[in-house]
């Protein structure tokens, strides 16, 4: 077993320059937890946001970026039932970019049946996020209209085909035709070019929102009110526009709206583990039957992180970009 292992760090808070590879010890795995040796490891906005400063690790987290990976246990912690040798992908606390990583058992799944460890790395991060804000707190049901906001992205791919596959009717903003038309192909009924149309005129078209995905809040937060269907529920899970917005609160109680969010990084142990259990019975069986699938959008080699972070910065994407840490 290596004692070494090669990591990208945050040399210090600033533009994607700032990840640099590095060498790190390999950490051990505590009770409950199992080490991983990371074969593909996910690009997620929050890193992005972490790199920069603006959102730091819980205390007890790894301080290298990288919420989620695919790769293979290769030791276990006292008290775990998973064996050395098994393939899993798995949500992390931090500490995805390196070659080995300690994360709970419990936040580790199996790789779905006929996808690669490139798409199963994929998956951890946002469908526990989307999972848990829009069936969970937003309660989304069939036959209800969700508008998911930054459709093109990593969470909206996979929030409009869970939405779809629930028998939801999606509709979804992005900012340019060629993402609109991605959007559409994967189960938007009407993906809205929010640089051209005001997303509030086309909503009213379609009757309103039953739930509202938002990443991007500031002036978006009034309008996403105004476009909710009486007992609406607004769910909040970034704030790429701000976090501060001025409204008309009349609205939300005459039409008895519930606004919430959630992140899913501090939350407990138990929770993220619960959050797990629910994924691994609706969401695994959709990725089997082939009626979800994670849009992979650019790899980089770990080393070239910086690349991934522009990449990401750049919105150009559209799905999930990806690090390639050992292959397979
Ligand atoms: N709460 C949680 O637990 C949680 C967990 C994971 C991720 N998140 C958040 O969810 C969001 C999506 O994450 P991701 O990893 O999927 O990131 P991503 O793929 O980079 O998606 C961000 C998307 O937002 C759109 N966008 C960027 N800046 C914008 C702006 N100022 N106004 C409007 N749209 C903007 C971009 O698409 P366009 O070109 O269409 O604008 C981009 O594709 C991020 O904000 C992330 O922080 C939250």
């Amino acid at each position: 077993m290596a004692k070494k292992m090669q990591v990208v760090e945050i040399a210090q808070p600033g533009g994607p320059e700032v990840l640099i590879p590095a060498e790190r010890e390999v950490p051990e795995p505590g009770a409950g937890e199992v080490l991983i040796r990371v074969a593909w490891a996910g690009v997620n906005r929050p890193d992005a946001l972490q790199r920069a400063g603006a959102y730091n690790p819980p205390p007890d987290a790894s301080d290298l970026p990288g919420l989620e990976c695919a790769g293979e246990i290769v030791a276990v912690g006292e008290g775990v039932s998973r064996q050395a040798g098994e393939q899993v992908c798995a949500l992390l606390p931090g500490g995805g970019y390196a070659q080995y990583v300690v994360t709970p058992a419990a936040h580790c799944l199996p790789i779905p049946r006929g996808l690669s460890l490139r798409e199963a790395a994929a998956l951890p991060e946002t469908t526990f996020t989307v999972w848990s804000n829009l069936f969970q707190r937003g309660g989304l049901k069939a036959g209800e209209t969700v508008l998911v906001h930054g459709g093109s992205s990593g969470i909206g791919t996979t929030a409009i085909q869970l939405a779809r596959a629930q028998g939801a009717r999606v509709l979804t903003t992005a900012g340019s035709p060629e993402k609109c038309r991605a959007c559409e192909e994967l189960g938007a009924e009407r993906a809205i070019n929010y640089r051209d149309e005001d997303f509030v005129d086309v909503v009213k078209e379609f009757g309103g929102a039953d739930v509202i995905l938002d990443m991007v809040g500031g002036d978006y937060i009034p309008r996403n009110v105004k476009s909710l269907k009486p007992d609406g529920r607004l769910v909040m899970i970034a704030f790429l526009g701000g976090p501060k917005a001025e409204l008309n609160f009349a609205q939300v109680m005459v039409k008895r709206l519930m606004l919430t969010g959630s992140t899913l990084r501090p939350q407990s142990h138990n929770a993220k583990a619960a959050i797990a259990r629910v994924v691994h019975d609706e969401v695994w069986p959709l990725l089997e039957a082939g009626t979800f699938r994670p849009v992979m959008d650019q790899s980089f080699p770990l080393h070239e992180a910086a690349k991934a972070h522009a990449r990401m910065e750049s919105s150009g994407h559209i799905g999930k970009i990806m690090l390639e840490v050992a292959g397979g």
